[in-house]
């Protein structure tokens, strides 16, 4: 399942990201290609290293860590850094599935890939083609967003970023171990969530109905989260 998340950032937001980005330097994807993904990858990164990488990188994850629709689709234990890449000229990532089990950098944990999320900083007039597309179970599923949305979509999944011939495709992108690792498990956590929420609206806090709902996705959380 791809869950779309829109205005992660606000317009004024991401100009202040491009304004950095347009400016910084970019290293050819392929020297952090793995052995698989450098028959396949073709595009630019930013040196994750770099002060800009960590300094915006940060501002990435103090904003999705006070995001309740993404926290409660991610429900994240750990995320790994996020990287920055840019796509032009033909730059493609062609099929391929992210690792299972990566280091986080700067620690001695390893951790699982449940989640790939990209967060758009380039408006979809502004490149043709880069449809990041999705293998999921009924058929591919294609996402071109606007600036500031983000897509998660399941690390197990088969995806790629189709040929970039126009322009220039500039995108944030992360994974994410889950509390929950089930994905089916996680889909009902969210539904439950997002209907608490919308109950919630409408009843009120206190009713019993949200009172026992909200129990309930606890006692379920209780019983599926790692931590
Ligand atoms: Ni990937």
């Amino acid at each position: 399942m791809l869950t779309v998340i829109e205005n992660v950032f606000s317009k004024e937001e991401i100009a202040s990201f491009r304004e950095s980005l347009d400016r910084a330097n970019w290293d050819n994807g392929l020297e952090t290609a793995g052995t698989i993904a450098s028959l396949v990858k073709q595009n630019e990164q930013l040196n994750e290293n770099s002060p800009l990488a960590r300094q915006l990188g940060q501002r990435v994850l103090q904003r999705l860590g006070n995001h309740p629709l993404f926290m409660s689709a991610a429900l994240p234990n750990i995320i790994y850094p996020p990287k920055f890449n840019r796509y032009h000229s033909g730059g493609h990532y062609g099929l391929h599935v992210d690792s299972a089990v990566m280091a986080v950098p700067g620690s001695d944990r390893l951790m699982r890939s449940d989640l790939s999320a990209t967060l758009f900083l380039c408006e979809p007039e502004e490149y043709e083609g880069g449809e990041l597309m999705v293998e999921v179970r009924f058929g591919a599923q294609a996402a071109k967003l606007s600036a500031g949305d983000l897509v998660l979509y399941p690390s197990s999944s088969l995806h790629q970023v189709l040929p970039v011939t126009q322009g220039a495709r500039v995108c944030c992108f992360l994974w994410l171990q889950s509390m929950v690792r089930d994905e089916e498990n996680r889909t009902v956590l969210f539904d439950l969530d997002q209907s608490i929420q919308s109950l919630t609206a409408s009843v009120g806090r206190n009713s019993a109905e949200v009172l026992r709902l909200t129990q309930v996705y606890h006692n379920l959380l209780r019983r599926w989260a790692d931590t």
